[in-house]
């Protein structure tokens, strides 16, 4: 290899005792014009550049060439840094894809003194590295954050991605770094999602990464929103669908518990999203479990809507309103503590029967209804009530509000059995962590409907014993309650 500087030699060599899978054969590393790259670059750069030459010649290896959008995929199991990371990791694994710089030295036509060397894990512009001096002077701008999304290719998350860039989610001086979580089938997608971020030119955006490995993906995650889920198919049982979700959330959980930061703050919206919160909170044992979420904000959102239409006032005179329970058909739109201009619901809408009945009822299936129209699940609005959700705990909540969320119910106020994830009231100073509310009311028909929601939980919790940690699973849900888009 006459045109290899030695430390490139002895890096290749030493990848290969990392992993025994790879085989180098020198005469076809050099052919490629790509391979000549590392004679350009200090040797910091060099392990992920020796990996992406080996890596094409890995018999598993598959790599698509963007000459436009400069990216490259390099394996993630032959990275330099795999054999420590396998230190933390419980289940085995099967090589799979991460995307990588390959933005090449004469691809780069910067002025003289601006750096650019690329950073190591990245996707496209995302590689260069800012020179951020001059807005210092000007602004001052926060630590960036880490922000996890799965299901990263799907709708949902095409709306949300682009509000969490733009800063309408963290803030206008919150920079912020998106790791994008697909899956093998969804890969191009993902990649054209990541194309569309580079083209929007977000100064907040400052990096993008996309994979397929959770446990790459996730590293120093600070927020993981978790979409990705598989949606219930024609005749599979609840329970079915609960188990094969279930896993998903158990890989999930364990590769947060292993590489992402301590205080991640999750978010979980793939459907069925208690069960999802609490499968994956479970394998996460080092993560407070305080910290898990499954997403109701979206029926708060419906139910706001609905009770301002009958009311007749605008939706932002609507305050108080407490989704109680499981996202799915028993789930409770509270109007009994819900407010309008500050006044009892009760006292504004003098209609008990529409209340219990209809308004209920309107809110538990509005997904469902949604679908009938659309042909497809809510993804705009869930995107919506992601954000709602997110910057209802990183800002104070009003004096006197509160917000719904999904979460674990050890140590409530409200007599709800404890070891589920349960919608309740909560309200938070803004640093990311919440407090349950204890100015509620309860009269008999909300405890009711309260109980109906919790045996499903408990009955669903029963459903994934094996994916818990708590032995053997034993399904017997007492009716076949839905997803609000089922019916
Ligand atoms: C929704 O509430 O719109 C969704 O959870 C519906 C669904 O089942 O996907």
């Amino acid at each position: 290899m006459p045109f290899l500087n030695d430390d490139y030699k002895i890096r290749t060599r030493t990848l290969y005792l990392y992993s025994q899978k790879i085989h180098v054969n020198p005469s076809q590393v050099k052919t490629s014009p790509l391979h000549l790259f590392p004679l350009f670059l200090p040797p910091k750069f060099l392990p992920n550049f020796a990996s992406m030459a080996v890596a094409e010649l890995s018999p598993a290896y598959t790599r698509t060439d963007f000459s436009n959008s400069r990216f490259s995929y390099v394996s993630s199991s032959i990275r330099l840094s795999y054999h420590r990371r396998l230190s933390y990791r419980q289940l085995p694994r099967t090589p799979t894809t991460a995307i990588r710089c390959s933005v090449t030295s004469d691809q780069i036509q910067a002025p003289v003194g601006i750096d650019t060397k690329p950073k190591p894990d990245c996707f496209g512009v995302f590689c260069l590295t800012y020179d951020l001096k001059a807005e210092d002077e000007t602004k001052s701008w926060k630590k960036m954050i880490n922000v996890a999304v799965s299901g990263a290719a799907g709708m949902i998350s095409n709306h949300l991605l682009f509000k969490l860039a733009s800063g309408e989610v963290f803030g206008p001086d919150q920079p912020i770094a998106l790791k994008l979580l697909g899956s093998e089938r969804s890969f191009g997608a993902l990649e054209g999602v990541a194309m569309e971020l580079e083209d929007s030119l977000y100064p907040l955006l400052r990096e993008v990464s996309i994979g397929i490995d959770p446990y790459e993906v996730f590293e120093d995650a600070e927020w993981a929103l978790l979409i990705g889920a598989k949606p219930r198919g024609p005749g599979m049982e609840r329970a079915e669908l609960l188990d094969i979700n279930g896993q998903i959330f158990v890989e999930q959980g364990k590769a947060l518990n292993a590489v992402a930061s301590r205080n991640v703050k999750v978010m979980v919206v793939g459907n069925p999203c208690n069960t999802n919160a609490l499968i994956c909170m479970k394998n996460a044992p080092n993560i407070p479990a305080k910290n898990f979420h499954a997403l109701t904000r979206l029926d708060e959102n419906r139910a706001k809507c609905q009770l301002a239409l009958k009311a007749g006032v605008f939706y932002d005179k609507v305050s108080n309103v407490t989704i109680w329970g499981n996202h799915s058909t028993t789930q409770v739109p509270d109007f009994l503590n819900a407010k309008i201009h500050g006044i009892p619901v009760p006292e504004v809408i003098r209609d008990r029967k529409w209340l219990e009945e209809d308004f209920t009822k309107m809110v538990q299936t509005r997904g469902g209804v949604l679908i009938k129209k659309w042909g497809r699940s809510s993804a705009a609005s869930t995107a919506v009530s992601i954000v709602d959700a997110i910057r209802s705990l990183v800002t104070p909540t009003p004096e006197g509000d509160w917000f719904s969320t999904g979460v674990y119910t050890n140590g409530n106020p409200y007599g709800i059995a404890e070891d589920i994830v349960f919608s309740m009231p909560c309200r938070s100073k803004g640093d990311g962590d919440y407090e349950l509310v204890t100015d509620v009311i309860f009269d008999d028909y909300l405890r009711n409907r309260i109980k109906k929601s919790e045996d499903e939980l408990l009955a669903e919790k029963k459903c994934v014993a094996h994916l818990t940690g708590e032995g053997i699973a034993v399904c017997d849900l007492p009716e076949d309650t839905m997803l609000p888009g089922e019916v």
